[in-house]
């Protein structure tokens, strides 16, 4: 049975069922592309993903093609209210029509008709027929940062399980993907003329194994299959705190001149960058440097959490250096909600986000005075490690457990900042106690895809009870992508 329209995640904007426009696909059909090379870009990565899914020929032909059977990817001369990432999907008997003004909202679009088809497209040549309910949607986010970050420090992960990762996000428009590369367990970045980073700082990781790192062709691979995915790179470097692998490499950068032993721990706050000494501003220039050349998106984020082994006012003289430093390499700071207690300079993009437990803690009270945008990660709804329950083995307590309906059920508007400064949502993934794949798969589903949906849709469609079963029918699909996902005793699962 189809889909009915609109029910995917996140939610759409408006929803128009016309019971009497059903289509279908079939060996006939055709996909017509029309405005230029993301229009071929998106139209080539559905072809294939439909091809695979059910074992047709669907051609790909320039021009806006209306005869027979025709999927048509329009890019341009669309409605302008709906911005970049908006998009409408138009479903008739002869045609779907997803129209768009940017390649963003063309493949957001793509990814609606994905969700609507049954989940056997997600497999080889699998079963159809592969009908799609008629109508209209017209779409576009709530939010402009969707984000998931990923610990790659804690435990490090191959670059073709962050691109698994990042398929797996923009099935629900999730648009940045925030790497989180270093940290006290592992660095995990190479960097030109600090070989050592990598060498002795990305050779291990929590509970002492082999760890990794990602060469800058490698790093450049992640960004470029996230850009075909119109999915935003935020890498992180993380200070002055989080900093014991590079210190084990580089003793220059300690106060003491010692390097400490390597940690494969999970404790915080133990490791500080040595503020005063001028070697520190030459090694955060060459990374942060060498990271924005390699980082198309206009984001690089300077860490600034938990920094208990600095003195304070070294934290405000970091973060103020920090800071200038991205934007002499041509790029806007993002950094956790605390470095918010240094003023910082308004009206420039910059990113402060908001990790905290409380509804309206001391750092979300600073970063509203600063002005700066605000994403909003509250560690109690967003924290894809947190447990979901005293069941779960994966994850830490900290902050939770975090159920599935308490990760979906909140709005940012009750968080006591201005409507304006809410930049968007993110989901962390920390990954202490994570090592493969399926772990991180188990955190984040069925969690992931609510967060997306706080970013994405409007909050009149905000509702536990219908959302539940909105997830439930997500199961199929992602037993047929081999997703990993907790079966939560809160969601009615169909029977697999
Ligand atoms: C954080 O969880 N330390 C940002």
């Amino acid at each position: 049975m189809a889909a009915n329209l609109g029910d995917i995640i996140p939610a759409p904007l408006s929803v128009d069922p016309d019971p009497g426009g059903d289509f279908t696909i079939d060996s006939a059909t055709v996909i017509a592309r029309s405005g230029g090379s993301e229009a071929t870009s998106v139209s080539d990565w559905l072809a294939e993903l439909l091809r695979h899914g059910t074992g047709f020929a669907l051609p790909v032909a320039a021009g806006a093609a209306r005869a027979g059977s025709v999927i048509a990817l329009e890019l341009g001369d669309a409605d302008s209210s709906l911005g970049d990432e908006g998009y409408t999907l138009a479903v008739s008997p002869g045609s779907v029509v997803i129209r768009a003004a940017a390649g963003a909202g063309l493949f957001h679009g793509a990814e609606t008709l994905r969700q609507l088809l049954p989940a056997g497209i997600e497999t080889a040549g699998g079963r159809g027929p592969w009908i799609v309910s008629g109508g209209k949607i017209v779409d576009r986010p709530r939010y402009p940062w969707r984000g998931a970050m990923l610990d790659v420090a804690r435990h490090f992960f191959s670059v073709a399980d962050v691109e698994r990762y990042i398929d797996e996000i923009a099935l629900y428009k999730i648009n940045v993907l925030h790497l989180h590369l270093t940290d006290d367990q592992g660095w995990r970045i190479a960097i030109s003329g600090w070989p050592r980073l990598t060498a002795v700082g990305g050779s291990t990781e929590v509970g002492g194994g082999a760890g990794g790192y990602y060469t800058q062709d490698q790093y450049r691979q992640i960004v470029a299959y996230a850009a075909s995915r119109y999915v935003t790179v935020v890498p992180e470097i993380d200070g002055p705190g989080h900093v014991n692998a590079a210190l084990a490499a580089y003793p220059e950068l300690t106060c003491s001149g010692t390097a400490p032993p390597l940690y494969t721990g999970i404790e915080v706050g133990f490791s500080s960058l040595c503020v005063g000494k001028p070697v520190t501003y030459r090694f955060l220039d060459d990374v942060l440097g060498q990271l924005a050349a390699m980082t198309p998106g206009p984001y690089i984020a300077i860490g600034g959490d938990e920094a208990k082994s600095t003195p304070p006012e070294d934290y405000v003289a970091f973060i103020e250096k920090a800071v200038q430093i991205v934007a002499a390499h041509g790029k806007t700071a993002v950094g956790w909600s605390e470095m918010a207690a240094v003023p910082l300079p308004s009206g420039t993009g910059i990113v402060a986000e908001y990790w905290d437990t409380s509804d309206n803690g001391e750092s979300l009270r600073t970063a509203v005075q600063d002005d700066v945008r605000i994403v909003l990660a509250p560690g109690n709804r967003a924290y894809l490690d947190q447990k979901y329950d005293d069941n779960t083995t994966l994850g830490l307590v900290w902050a939770g457990p975090t159920s599935v309906e308490t990760a979906y059920d909140w709005d940012p508007t009750s968080y006591e900042v201005p409507a304006g400064q809410v930049e968007g949502v993110e989901a962390p993934l920390f990954s202490e106690t994570l090592t493969t794949m399926s772990d991180i798969e188990q955190m984040a589903f069925p969690r992931l895809p609510g967060i997306a949906e706080i970013g994405w849709s409007p909050q009149s469609t905000h509702d536990w009870s219908s959302y539940r079963l909105r997830l439930a029918a997500q199961a199929p699909r992602w037993e047929a992508m081999n997703l990993d996902f907790y079966r939560s005793p809160e969601v009615s699962w169909p029977a697999g």
